[in-house]
This record gives C-alpha cells, structure tokens and sequence, in this order.
C-alpha cells in the first residue's frame, strides 16, 4: 500500500535550515491500522504531507495506493483519504452542506454526495446534525466531521493526523472504536500519527516510531517491547530467610535467558524475553527445592520502556 525510501525533507529559510524528516522507509502492506509515533517535532507531519503530495520530498521516492509519488500526485491523491492535524471544516458551514461539497469536489454527481453523505454521518454518530453550523459540534463531533470528509470518496487509504489530539478520554475511546469500524467493516488501510504511547499500543496492528527525522524501530507493540528489554519476573520468598532467598536467587539465575537478576529483600528480579513460559520452570524448581512464594508477578514491558531504550529519552504521553 505504501512504500518509500529515503524520504528527506529539509526546510530551509533565512535563518537557517531544518531538517524535519532526515530519511524514513516504510514498508505498509494493506489492510491494518499503521501508528507513526513519535514526540512533538519528530517529522510525522512532514512525512504524511510527503506521502500525501502535499510537499515534495527534499529527497527520496515513495509509491502510495499504487501511484510513484513524483511521477502521479494526482493518482496518488485520486486514492488516498486526508485529514489534516487542523482539521479542514469551515466553521459557518453546515455539517451535511460541507460532507456534500467535499464529495463534489472529489467528482461525485449531487445525487451521489447527498446519499454519501447520509450514510457517512450515522456511521460515524453525527446522524440528525445536517444542518448544524460545524462551530457548535463538540471536539469529538468535530474531528468525526474531518474523519468523514477525508472518507467522501471511500479511499483505501486514509491519512489521520493525530485524529484523538486534544480529546477528552471518552471522545478518544470512541474515536478508536470508528477507526477500528474502518478497518474491520471497510477494510480500509489507516496509517495515522500520534505522541500517545498507549493509543499506538491499544489500536494500531503495527508501529513506527520515529525520532528526530528517523524511524528508529517498527513492529507490532509486542515485537517493540520484546526487542528492547523481556518481561520483568518477581517472586517473593515466603519464609525471608537468607539460605531460601539464596537458593531462589540460584534458580532463578538457572533459566534460559535470564538476565538482569536483582534480589532486593525477599524479592528476587530478572528479566526473560518470555515471563509466561519461564515461571513454569522456575515454579516447579523452586517447589522441589521446598521454597514457598508468597508472590509472584509478571510484568509486559510497557511502550515506555522501549522508548526510552531506543532513544534514551522518554515520549511523554501529554495526558492533556
Ligand atoms: N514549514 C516549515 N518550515 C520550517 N520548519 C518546519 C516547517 N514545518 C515543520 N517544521 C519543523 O520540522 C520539524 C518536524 O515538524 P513536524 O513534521 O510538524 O513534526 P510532528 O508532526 O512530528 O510534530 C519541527 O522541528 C518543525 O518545527
Ligand atoms: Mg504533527
């Protein structure tokens, strides 16, 4: 669905020059929820105006919806839906009157704006808002109305640039829920940006994180967690005495892949790509060595962890 290689892009002014996008590759097949996740000024912006001809690349080639980036902008365009991190609704116009005329625009006849329109606007709950000014929706309603702007001529593709920015909690949730309609209904491919750790987590199929101009690491939220650090295993020594601890430490020290062991009190740590399959082992051993646990934890290393690991400086999730 997409490709690129080494998109560049480098604004340059009196005062010198940026460079915002520094050489991204990306690979997306059809179908899924794509994440482009990165802080504020890390190039995702940039990178979709690329892909979405809005700006030339300072360098590199990419290939959208089956059209080369430079060689047909307007096949790229024709296939791709839009939806700016602004939004793009003029705020005195009525909801349906500008679905309508975005549908025009996009070549549809009246008749078939119209009977797009009116099914676009239940699907994504504005149903019975036609005639209402866009300036009096909600955030929500609001970047629903962008949502189904960029959706008027029923792209494969569509572009969502930080479609939940600015959401309260139960307008974002509802918002995942319309994009995974998208997807699961439609079969519509989304690529979409974002600086939220646990959006990227809880509903893209797969995630590129992107820093300062470069892709530093895609995958699946679970490939990205167990590339960086393995799942965090904890057990708690029942009796606390030195020789039971002692003996914990050594079997824990005894698993396949084990590493970055702690005790810390009664509590012995380490770290194992695959938590779940390790406990078995280290639960049977430590049972036939008469040790008692009076807990045990496993624990997912969060987006976070693999942040930090790949860029040495945390995303913060600007919970706003
Ligand atoms: N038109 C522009 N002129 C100069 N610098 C720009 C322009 N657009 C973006 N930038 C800079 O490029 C970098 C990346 O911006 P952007 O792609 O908007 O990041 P993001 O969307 O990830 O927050 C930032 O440092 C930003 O200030
Ligand atoms: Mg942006």
């Amino acid at each position: 669905m997409i490709t690129a290689q080494g998109l560049k892009k480098t604004f340059r002014s009196r005062r010198g020059s940026v460079e915002a996008v520094r050489g991204v590759d990306l690979s997306v097949e059809a179908g899924g929820i794509v994440g482009f996740l990165g802080p504020n000024g890390a190039g995702k912006t940039t990178t979709l105006r690329m892909l979405t001809t809005l700006l030339e690349p300072t360098e590199g080639t990419a290939t959208v919806a089956g059209f080369d980036l430079r060689a047909n902008p307007v096949g790229v365009r024709r296939s791709i839906g839009y939806v700016s991190q602004a939004g793009g609704s003029a705020p005195e116009a009525l909801v349906g009157e500008e679905l309508e005329y975005h549908a025009r625009f996009y070549g549809l006849s009246r008749g078939d704006a119209r009977r797009r329109s009116q099914d676009l606007l239940p699907q994504l709950d504005l149903a019975g808002l036609d005639t209402r000014q866009v300036k009096t929706l909600s955030g929500g309603q609001r970047r629903r109305l962008d949502i189904a702007m960029g959706l008027v001529h029923s792209p494969g593709l569509v572009f969502l640039d930080e479609p939940t920015t600015g959401l309260d909690p139960q307008s974002r949730a509802n918002m995942w829920e319309h994009i995974r309609r998208l997807r699961n209904n439609n079969g519509t491919t989304v690529f979409l940006t974002t600086h939220y750790l646990e959006e990227a987590d809880a509903l893209c199929d797969r995630i590129f994180v992107i820093d300062a101009g470069l892709i530093v690491a895609s995958g699946t939220a679970d490939e990205l967690k167990q590339q960086v650090s393995g799942d965090l295993v904890q057990v708690e020594v029942a009796s606390g005495t030195e020789g039971d601890i002692d003996k914990a430490r050594g079997i824990a020290a005894g698993r396949p892949g084990a590493e970055q062991l702690t005790v810390d009190g009664a509590v012995v740590s380490f770290r194992v790509s695959r938590g779940d399959e390790a406990v078995v082992g280290l639960l049977r051993d430590l049972d036939a060595a008469g040790i008692a646990l009076s807990s045990l934890q496993v624990q997912r290393p969060t987006l976070d962890d693999v942040f930090l690991a790949l860029t040495g400086h945390a995303l913060r999730d600007g919970s706003e």
